[in-house]
Parts: structure tokens; C-alpha cells; sequence
């Protein structure tokens, strides 16, 4: 799927991160793949991160060097250690700096409780969560050593969490997921609270249904996709641009001070829409 709508083009200011650079997780499809192309439009160098999908992870590499700013595939698995460790060091050293994370690595293991394996549990909280923490934590080892650059930004760095709807809506079958989510809430929260002396802004962004790979089935059919509208006041399904550009702006200076913020793009998912006709 294409990430770059006709929309991204003309909506996003070319100079609205200047000179930032960029590390989006899980960057090779989907909302990650949109995230990065939009930082690269708005003027940031990117490390575009991915774990399997060298291909994909180097055509994003190619659209946003199109637009003349610097890229980079780093292939990792957010979720060891060692991986996560080695990419930050590889970051500072290639691009000499992280003023942005986007940790937006994400994937789901549906089952029924009785039907979950232990293995599908773990395999989501540590790449939903655990990633989270990982990349966090080296990136706000660089923001500390580093300080305010004020020509640069605000802020000594800004972390957004890619979270989900899910964070707040129970989802009945993705009791992994949706604990991942719930979750990512509360480390953002607490990570803002810790890191906002330091002038570090962490923020989430919580999409609600997207069109991506990791919902297809929930949209590729038109009786899907009506079923799914139910839930969305706004009558349409988000597409990977939506929540690119929310991050965009998360990021930059225009929202300094945002602090602890869970921004939801969701179409009013989250607004209790059975409740526009009943209660
Ligand atoms: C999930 C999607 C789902 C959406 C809304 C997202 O976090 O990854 O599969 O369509 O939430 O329910």
C-alpha cells in the first residue's frame, strides 16, 4: 500500500521540523511507513526501522531521499536488548543525533482467551510494549547527553508512542493487544511525567481503525467495511496519512507544550457511538 495520499503533499509545512532527525519503528508498512515519509516532508532526516522487509523499508528510504533529506533502512527487532541498543548507537553515529522517536512497531496475535497460547500473549507485549520501553530508553539517553539545541527545537526530544484505540476500549479476542495498549498509556504517562524536566515531551497518538495490513480483513470487503463504519461517527476509515500527520504536529514545536497527551485519531471511535441511538 502506498503511504503517500495526494493529501501529504501541500498539507504538511516543508519546514516544520528542519533539520530534526527521525527514528520511526516498524517503518515499512502501514501507519510507520506514512510516519516516516511525512517527517521526511517535513524536513526531518529519518532512520526508517524495520524487521523484516529490507525491500520495503529501502522504497521508503528512496521517497523521502526524493525529497532531498537524509535517510536510512536500520533493520531491528524492537523487542532485544541488544538490537535496539545497537540501531541507537548506529543512528547516532550515521545521522549525530535523535530528536524524534516514533515508537510505532506494533502487531497483534488474535485468539480467544482459551485459545491464546502463551507464546502469542508474550510475542505481542514484547514488541507492543516492551519495544516501546526499549527504544525509549536508548533514545532518552541521547536527548539527556545531547541537552536543548534551541535552533533545533523546544525541547531536548520528543517521543511519541503509537498507541491504539484499544488503550481505553476493551477488544473481546485481543486480550494481548489491548493489554499492550492499556500498557503503552500508562509508560507514556509516567515516562512524560519523569522526563518532562529534562524537556523531553512524550505523547501518544491512539489511531482507531486505519487501513493497513494489520486490519485488512476488518475493511477489504464492503459488508466489512459497512460493519465497521457502525463504529465510527465520522463515516469513514482512517488512512495511514491520518495519523501521520498527528504525529507530524505532535512533534513539532506547535505543540510544545503538550505533555502526557494521548491525541486520538479515531474518527470519534472512542465517543461511545451505540449511544447515538441508544442509552
Ligand atoms: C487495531 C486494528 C483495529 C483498530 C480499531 C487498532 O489498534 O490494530 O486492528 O481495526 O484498532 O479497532
Amino acid at each position: 500500500m502506498s503511504s503517500t495520499s495526494a493529501t501529504t503533499q501541500g498539507v504538511i509545512p516543508v519546514h516544520l521540523l528542519k533539520g530534526q532527525k527521525a527514528l520511526v519503528t516498524g517503518a515499512n508498512s502501514g501507519i510507520g511507513r506514512a510516519t516516516a515519509v511525512a517527517l521526511g516532508r517535513a524536513g526531518c532526516d529519518v532512520a526508517v526501522n524495520y524487521v523484516a522487509g529490507r525491500e520495503e523499508a529501502e522504497q521508503v528510504v528512496d521517497e523521502i531521499t526524493a525529497m532531498g533529506v537524509r535517510a536510512a533502512a536500520y533493520e531491528a527487532d524492537v523487542s532485544q536488548e541488544d538490537q535496539v541498543v545497537a540501531m541507537m548507537d548506529r543512528m547516532v553515529g550515521e545521522f549525530g543525533t535523535i530528536d524524534i522517536l516514533v515508537a510505532n512497531a506494533g502487531l497483534q496475535r488474535d485468539a480467544a482467551l482459551t485459545d491464546m497460547t502463551l507464546a502469542q500473549w508474550q510475542k505481542v507485549l514484547d514488541v507492543n510494549l516492551t519495544g516501546q520501553f526499549l527504544c525509549a530508553r536508548e533514545a532518552v539517553k541521547e536527548f539527556v547527553r545531547r541537552g536543548v539545541v534551541p535552533e533545533v527545537s523546544r525541547a531536548a526530544g520528543k517521543i511519541i508512542c503509537m498507541s491504539s484505540v484499544h488503550q481505553i476500549i476493551p477488544w473481546s479476542g485481543h486480550v494481548n493487544y489491548a493489554s499492550s495498549k492499556g500498557g503503552v498509556l500508562m509508560m507514556m504517562q509516567t515516562l512524560a511525567q519523569e522526563l518532562a524536566p529534562k524537556k523531553i515531551r512524550v505523547n501518544a497518538v491512539a489511531p482507531g481503525a486505519i487501513k493497513t495490513p494489520i486490519n485488512r480483513s476488518a475493511w477489504e470487503t464492503p459488508e466489512a467495511e459497512r460493519d465497521l463504519l457502525q463504529l465510527i461517527p465520522y463515516d469513514r476509515v482512517g488512512d495511514p496519512d491520518d495519523i501521520a500527520h498527528a504525529v507530524v504536529a505532535l512533534a513539532s514545536d506547535l505543540m510544545d507544550y503538550v505533555v502526557g497527551a494521548t491525541l486520538y485519531v479515531d474518527g470519534g471511535m472512542t465517543l461511545f457511538p451505540g449511544f447515538a441511538t441508544g442509552g
